[in-house]
């Protein structure tokens, strides 16, 4: 990854008032993000999804690539989505959000 995890923790604070990520971390408004590498878009057991993310997951699951364009635009990449986030502008802020995610990853 070529993002700046410890860069990405603070982007993150746009985040939180929807997501929580790490130990202990629970649903919120938006599902919790730890292992979010290889999962499934749309795929947590106990978190209602918008129709629009699980059609989403479908065919893929989480990578560089796919929360790469995710977080740049969330309703234009997945039409209907209920994240209500217009999407992170600068390039350098997804590759470190990105970065800082992959860090609770168990591998
Ligand atoms: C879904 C990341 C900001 C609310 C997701 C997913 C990711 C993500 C990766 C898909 C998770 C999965 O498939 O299990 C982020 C990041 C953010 C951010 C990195 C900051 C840059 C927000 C904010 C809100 C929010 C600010 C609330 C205003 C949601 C909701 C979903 C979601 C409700 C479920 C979407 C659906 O079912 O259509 N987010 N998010 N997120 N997020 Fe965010």
């Amino acid at each position: 990854l070529k993002g700046d995890a410890a860069a990405g923790e603070k982007v993150f604070n746009k985040c939180k008032a929807c997501h929580a990520v790490g130990e202990g971390a629970k649903n919120r408004v938006g599902p919790e993000l730890n292992e979010l590498f290889g999962r499934q878009p749309g795929s947590l057991e106990d978190f209602k999804y918008s129709k629009a993310m699980v059609e989403f997951g479908e065919d893929k699951v989480w990578d560089e690539e796919h929360l790469t364009t995710y977080l740049a635009a969330p309703r234009k990449v997945v039409k209907g989505t209920k994240m209500a986030f217009a999407g992170l502008k600068k390039e350098e802020d997804i590759d470190n959000v990105i970065a800082y995610l992959a860090t609770f990853d168990s591998e």
